[in-house]
């Protein structure tokens, strides 16, 4: 039998590899790994919720019940926060980014970005849901309190990503730039265990996910290609949580999308906490990451913290395909 590597383990063992560095990446990685449990805990016992008498607004002890999302904002940011390597984070579910105080004989040098609970619609019926981060380094004086514009760094500058996925079972995958890597939950010991070493997704796959009860809201190369995938019989599969869709693509190959509707214009997902991280990650696994402007997704001007993007994502050839027929389409438009 293969020995076990932990999370721990091989973020300690892979800092190794980077001479010099501080270890601050390396313990921040380990604090959100730490959070994802207690996460994962809370999601485990959602269902419970109700015959243990949480149901209502207020518990027995008559503190308010959270949703889940809300949660799981404070556990990231309570865990992210003591190690005092973190200057502060920036969440779907704030309006402001939490600069924190530093913490003695510390330097804060990275900032995180997250959605705390992605797919949350998914909870009260038991789909799977996840959790998306992305790290970067401060670009300026690390003894100043962080401010909102640091924090408005382009995809191509984050230094770590990664997601939780809390699914049949749990798992967190994660890259530092260096190839992904894949830690599925062992909960008779409570670690997250390597289990998928440097995940490689395939070029091209049977699945297409986007939500096609938007169809015709969609412009018309985006009809004329979901056209042509329902020609190809690719099949259609749409959790309606971007980390379990994007997930299933790292493994069989596909593509994701969530073009701009007439409700969202400008898409409907937010470039820092979703669009950027999972960019890197499906980059890192050899896919492609692009807008409906077909412009690379990390390499988007950010202008404002909860910008919207629009998200072509996945196998490397169907993107490549899919611009094709943006390309032929809009020409035909204009
Ligand atoms: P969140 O729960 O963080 O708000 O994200 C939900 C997102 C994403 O995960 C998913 O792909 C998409 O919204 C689903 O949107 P539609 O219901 O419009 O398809
Ligand atoms: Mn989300
Ligand atoms: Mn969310």
């Amino acid at each position: 039998m293969e020995r076990i590597v932990t999370l721990d383990e091989f973020i300690i063992k892979t800092q190794q590899d980077f001479p010099g560095s501080s270890g601050s990446l390396t313990r921040i990685l380990r604090d959100i790994g730490i959070a994802a449990k207690i996460v994962n805990r809370e999601v485990n016992m959602a269902g419970l919720v109700n015959i243990l008498g949480r149901a209502d607004s207020s518990n027995a002890s008559g503190e308010d019940v959270q949703k889940l999302d809300i949660f799981a904002n404070e556990v990231m940011i309570d865990c992210l926060k003591n190690g005092g390597e973190c200057a502060g984070v920036a969440s779907e579910e704030l309006e402001n980014v939490i600069a924190f105080d530093p913490v003695e004989g510390q330097t804060a040098e990275y900032l995180v970005l997250m959605d705390p609970l992605d797919g949350s619609s998914n909870i009260d019926v038991n789909v799977s849901v996840g959790t998306i981060f992305g790290i970067y380094k401060r670009e300026s004086d690390t003894n100043k309190k962080v401010a909102e514009k640091e924090f408005l760094q382009r995809g191509s500058a984050l230094v770590a990503a990664g997601y939780v996925l809390y699914g049949t079972s749990t798992m967190l995958v994660y890259t530092t730039g260096n190839g992904v890597n894949g830690f599925t939950l062992d909960p008779s010991i409570g670690e997250f265990c390597l289990s998928h070493r440097n995940m490689k997704m395939p070029a091209s796959g049977n699945y297409y996910s986007v939500n096609q009860g938007y169809y015709l809201k969609f412009d018309l190369e985006m009809r004329r290609y979901i056209d042509h995938c329902s020609d190809l019989n690719l099949r259609l599969r749409y959790i309606g949580s971007m980390v379990s869709d994007i997930h299933r693509i790292m493994f069989q190959g596909g593509i994701f999308l969530y073009p701009n509707t007439r409700k969202y214009p400008a898409g409907k997902l937010r470039l820092v906490y979703e669009g950027n991280p999972m960019s890197f990650i499906v980059e890192q696994a050899g896919g492609k990451a692009l807008n409906t402007k077909l412009e690379r997704i990390l390499d988007v001007e950010v202008k404002e913290l909860h910008q919207r993007t629009t998200i072509i994502m996945g196998s490397s050839d169907m993107v490549n395909d899919l611009q094709e027929f943006v390309e032929r389409y809009s020409a035909i438009n204009s």
